[in-house]
Order: C-alpha cells, then sequence, then structure tokens
C-alpha cells in the first residue's frame, strides 16, 4: 500500500477530515489510550516553534511513542534544500540523503519550513516539504510550509466545532491584521481552507495588495462548494466582523510586494488600524463571536489585550487544541491498526 503523507487538510477528503475530528474529540474526552507504542517521530524544524514542538513531543509521549528534534545547523548538520545544486558552501548534506536515512529510523518525518520572503513564484511550489515526502518512504507530516500548516488547520476547525456546535453555515471571517514584518500566508490558507471545509461562510478581509494566493483561493471555493458553504471577499475589517461567529485575526505579508520588503513595508505603513479592537469584538453576533489567532500573536498590534483577555478570545483554547488533533492524527496515521 502507497504510504501516506499529512501535507495538507484538503487532501484528506470529507470523510478522513471528520473522522480525524470526532477521534480528536474522543481523545480529549479521555476515551483513546495508547497506540503509538515504539512509534518514532523525527520532526525536523529548520525554523522556531513553541507550540508545534511541544505539542507534537506531548502528543507521542501521551500515546507510547516518541518524538527526536531535529534542528539543522543546531546539532544536526546543516541540510541543502535545492536540487542539483554543487555542494560546495555551507550545507552539509542533502535533504535527498536526510530524507531517506531518517525514514529509517523513524515511522514518520515532520518538517517545519517557513518560505524565505524572496520568490514567491519559486516559493509558492512548496519544493522542501514536498521533496521530503517524495524522498521518504515514510509518511511525512507537515508542520508548517511556505503554503500550509494543516496541524493548525485541524485545530482551527475543532475549536470552530466546541465553540459554535455545528459550525456549517455560520460567518467565519478571516481577517488580516497589520503587523511589523511580512509574515507567511499558511496559516490564514489553511484557516480559510478548514473553515470553508466545515461548510462555513468564509469572509476573508483584507487591504489593497494583501490577496491570498489565486490557487489557495481556488482551493478555498473548491472545499466550500464541497461542503455546501460559500465564500466573501471584503475590503474592511470592521464592516466585515459585524455579526461574525467567528473572527479569525492573521497578518500576513503582500504577495503582491514578495521580495520587495522595503515596498512592501510602506505599503504596510498606512494600515495600522487593522486592529482587533473591543469595539470590534462587540459589533461580533450578539457581541459573542469568539475572536481566534493562531499564536504567536503581538499583543496591542494585531489583537488588543482586552479582547485576549476577555471571555471572546478562544486562542489557548486553540493552541490546546493543537495537541488534540495531533493526536488523533498520528493514531490515523501511524497507529496500531
Ligand atoms: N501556531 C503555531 O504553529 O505556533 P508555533 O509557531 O509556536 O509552533
Amino acid at each position: 500500500m502507497r504510504k501516506r503523507d499529512f501535507l495538507a487538510t484538503e487532501d484528506l477528503g470529507a470523510e478522513k477530515f471528520a473522522a480525524i475530528l470526532e477521534l480528536a474529540a474522543r481523545v480529549k474526552r479521555g476515551e483513546v489510550q495508547g497506540g503509538l507504542e515504539r512509534k518514532i517521530l523525527a520532526a525536523a524544524f529548520m525554523d522556531p516553534s513553541l507550540r508545534t514542538r511541544t505539542s507534537m513531543e506531548a502528543a507521542m509521549f501521551l500515546h507510547g511513542g516518541h518524538m527526536i528534534v531535529l534542528e539543522p545547523g543546531k546539532g544536526s548538520w546543516s541540510w541543502e534544500t535545492e536540487r542539483g545544486v554543487v555542494m560546495e558552501g555551507t550545507a552539509v548534506e542533502h535533504l535527498i540523503e536526510t530524507s531517506r536515512v531518517l525514514a529509517r529510523y523513524a515511522d514518520a518525518i515532520g518538517v517545519r519550513v517557513f518560505p524565505k520572503g524572496t520568490e514567491w513564484v519559486r516559493e509558492r511550489q512548496d519544493r522542501v516539504i514536498k521533496d521530503f515526502a517524495a524522498y521518504s518512504d515514510k509518511p511525512v507530516i507537515n508542520l508548517e510550509s511556505a503554503r500550509r500548516h494543516p496541524c493548525q488547520g485541524l485545530a482551527d476547525a475543532m475549536t470552530l466545532q466546541e465553540k459554535l456546535g455545528n459550525p456549517k453555515g455560520k460567518r467565519f471571517v478571516l481577517t488580516w491584521a497589520w503587523h511589523p514584518k511580512p509574515l507567511p500566508t499558511a496559516v490564514p490558507a489553511s484557516a480559510a481552507i478548514a473553515a470553508a471545509q466545515l461548510g462555513m461562510e468564509v469572509v476573508i478581509a483584507r487591504p489593497e495588495g494583501y490577496d491570498l494566493d489565486p490557487d489557495d483561493m481556488a482551493v478555498i471555493y473548491q472545499q466550500a462548494a464541497a461542503a455546501g458553504g460559500r465564500v466573501t471577499l471584503a475590503n474592511n475589517m470592521s464592516d466585515a466582523t459585524v455579526g461574525a461567529d467567528a473572527v479569525y485575526v492573521k497578518s500576513w505579508g503582500s504577495l503582491q510586494y514578495y521580495g520587495r520588503p522595503d515596498e512592501e513595508k510602506a505599503h504596510r505603513a498606512g494600515l495600522r488600524d487593522w486592529r482587533m479592537t473591543m469595539a470590534g469584538t462587540k459589533a461580533t453576533k450578539a457581541g459573542k463571536g469568539i475572536v481566534m489567532h493562531c499564536l504567536p500573536v503581538r499583543r496591542n498590534v494585531e489583537i488588543d489585550d482586552a479582547v485576549l483577555d476577555g471571555p471572546n478570545s478562544v486562542v489557548v483554547d486553540q493552541a490546546e487544541n493543537r495537541l488534540h488533533v495531533q493526536r488523533a492524527m498520528l493514531l490515523d496515521l501511524i497507529g496500531a491498526k
């Protein structure tokens, strides 16, 4: 049987997506013990993490398995990720050998690799995570790549189910927020895809120049259509959040100015009022709409203190759910059958 990877929630299909969320709820209620005994996850963190690293390690441990963390260039060799290069620079080994070798020791390989912010036409191909999957004969788990953060997407979906009951038809607003740096689009794309998979009314509010990649938008539209939801675009944060059941606040960099940070920064400078305030929170449905963020969050830059510390915020529940959905995903992918 061909090995399965976990690279994007849309790859799961509707049935498996629902089944993993159901299993995650059972895991969270304490109904599932064991299942990963003597299983090993090799987790390669090419970029930093708090939640992903800690929750994946906890998930493996809680079901009897073990996670080995690798940080290339810090205790493991630095890796070359480009194909076909003459390796006479600083990188000591290629991801081709890395992937093949780790697959001999581990039952699955996790990879976190952010885009470099230089050339979207190349980086949008998500080559590094795809090459790990291509060269490993064991499942590869995306711990956030240039285009997707599926573990976050699953946790977002679980949180929406917990907080809203059946989310189908409910209003999910993904809103851009100002941030001092141009951040990747993997989280906003994955969150919108997950909400679309739940059949929600997905609204994406963003300023001019901050459209998501057209292929990501196509996936969001496809998933919404398949699940009976719909998608609309908005260009004003405060109007979009009125009546929302859920507001997902997230910053991302402009793809229009990708690789031109000075121009992007100048364009972004006039957008500081794209910030989630208490007034915006009170305008949500009956003032009770949930406020979401993947974390880490910049307080009083993306979301005000009063919102993060108030009753609408579910950001810590979202972070907790990372653990439960990853336990379910790991049991499904490499667990004892
Ligand atoms: N949300 C998230 O992935 O957090 P980390 O970057 O801390 O892993």
